[in-house]
């Protein structure tokens, strides 16, 4: 850790201990994998520094909230969120509260926080953590409330983690985006490409696997262009990590169409670990939107990649990301989207409405459709697309599928849940002590999302 980093949490420390009460901090974090994984860091950070954690705001000295900024939506929520914190500020004048993450690092957004919601005390961008003690702390000793957007892009080995779960563990492999698809905001708050090392990732790895982790997810907002600046490509370092013997599975997001390479396939068609499932974002299945949106590549090349991907790994899950309405796309580019989803038949679709990002290119683009309109053509998407998803997940009834179980079901506690080796959602009914291990289930049933089956004992 840095001289500063470190000397902040030690101070931090001290200050709450002289205090002598143990403070409580309630971190949500909203958004992607990504940022699950940020959390996890700044919890880790949150706890060397004296914290203990609470799941009540009521019991919070320190409120801290990880922000989202795909869409609008995800920003929306956060100010109705930090709105809402306000009777808690009036009662209890010493709560801290902090904003951080990607919607932060947007200064129109921090600009907009600071005049807005003066309750807010301390405002930090994607690459701050390691000003969080020092900004805690100054606000603890001096009632200094902070603006942090200014993080440098070089990668910190040495913050401390928490993780949330026991069974799975997120491995962040690189951070940062240079793909600037026009209507992303994520190159703009994540900043440039940039890759942890091979060795760091291979024994972060290897001790998961010791301790326990039974799913080790690799994250990174385009994992297939890993380690160009290490000279070790992503298939290179699946290849290293498969090797690590032990009852685990290897999982990755997100892979981008025009950096995925046969290598990349092939390496996870001959692995022993790695989940035979690809989520590979098509966006869209008209070629002009996809010039559009700056993709580069082409229906063509795309469904040439997801055939090669099938031909070789019989068993693969394929899924998806669209975008519904980007500007200037026509009913018939849409129904373009819609031929692809019957052509490559996803196991599963995650269906966005275009949402403009201010800074973005595509923001500046004229934008005709009507919010109206583009939600019809979402109900189609997610008619055509529930079907396929259905139809492919009935192929497996009578089959049997690994499953790693994570727990009992959230809604439907009477069955236990987990996921396949193509990373399909798989529920069945057993004894808790599944949970945590990889078993054996009989598929006897589909739906548009999930299978479900009988344990075999
Ligand atoms: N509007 C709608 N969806 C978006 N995504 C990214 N940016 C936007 C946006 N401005 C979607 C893409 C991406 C997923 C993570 O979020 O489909 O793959
Ligand atoms: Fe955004 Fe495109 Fe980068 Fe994905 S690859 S994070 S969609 S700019």
């Amino acid at each position: 850790m840095s001289d500063s980093f470190d000397s902040y949490v030690r101070s931090a420390r001290l200050y709450f201990e002289s205090a002598g009460k143990r403070p409580s901090a309630y971190v949500h974090t909203y958004g992607c994998q990504q940022n699950v994984s940020d959390g996890e860091k700044l919890k880790g950070i949150l706890a060397a520094m004296g914290y203990e954690f609470t799941s009540d705001t009521a019991d919070a000295d320190l409120i801290l909230l990880n922000t989202c900024a795909v869409r609008e939506n995800a920003e929306d929520k956060v100010f109705g969120n930090v709105g809402a914190l306000k009777k808690l500020k009036e009662h209890n004048r010493s709560l801290i509260i902090a904003v951080g993450g990607c919607m932060t690092q947007q200064r129109h957004i921090a600009d907009k926080l600071r005049a807005s919601f003066p309750l807010v005390d301390i405002i930090f961008g994607t690459n701050a953590a390691r000003e969080l003690p020092r900004l805690i702390y100054e606000k603890l000793t001096q009632n200094t409330g902070g603006t942090y957007l200014d993080g440098g892009e070089e990668i910190s080995e040495d913050i401390p983690v928490l993780r949330e779960d026991k069974i799975k563990a997120y491995v962040p492999i690189m951070y940062g985006c240079n793909n600037f698809c026009t209507y992303c905001i994520v190159p703009y708050v994540r900043k440039r490409e940039r890759s942890r090392l091979p060795k760091a990732v291979y024994d972060e790895v290897k001790e998961l696997i010791a301790d326990g982790y039974k799913e080790i997810m690799l994250l990174g907002q385009n994992v297939n262009s890993y380690g160009k600046e290490h000279g070790v490509s992503f298939a290179a370092l699946l290849k290293m990590l498969d090797d690590i013997d032990g009852e685990y599975k290897l999982t990755f997001m997100t892979s981008h169409p025009k950096d995925c390479t046969h290598e990349l396939i092939d390496t996870i068609a001959d692995s022993r670990h790695i989940e035979h499932h690809i989520h590979l974002p098509v966006q869209c299945g008209s070629d002009r939107i996809l010039k559009a949106m700056n993709r580069n590549y082409t229906v063509e090349s795309y469904t040439a990649l997801a055939e090669y991907a099938k031909a070789r790994i019989p068993d693969l899950s394929l899924t998806t990301d669209i975008i519904v309405g980007f500007p200037g796309e026509t009913y018939e580019d849409f129904s373009k989207t819609l031929e692809l989803m019957k052509k490559i038949r996803f196991d599963m679709a995650y269906t966005f409405i275009y949402s403009r990002r201010e800074g973005t290119k595509a923001a500046l683009l004229p934008d005709p459709v009507s919010d109206k309109e583009k939600g019809a053509w979402m109900r189609e998407l997610l008619e055509v697309q529930g079907e396929i998803g259905l139809q492919n997940y009935q192929r497996y009834i009578g089959g049997t599928f690994e499953v790693l179980c994570s727990g009992r079901d959230k809604n439907k506690p009477e069955y236990l849940t987990g996921h396949s080796r193509q990373s399909i959602i798989t529920r069945f009914t057993g004894p808790d002590d599944c949970i945590g291990k990889f078993v054996k289930v009989k598929i006897t049933g589909a739906m548009p999302w999930a299978v479900e089956g009988e344990l075999i004992q």
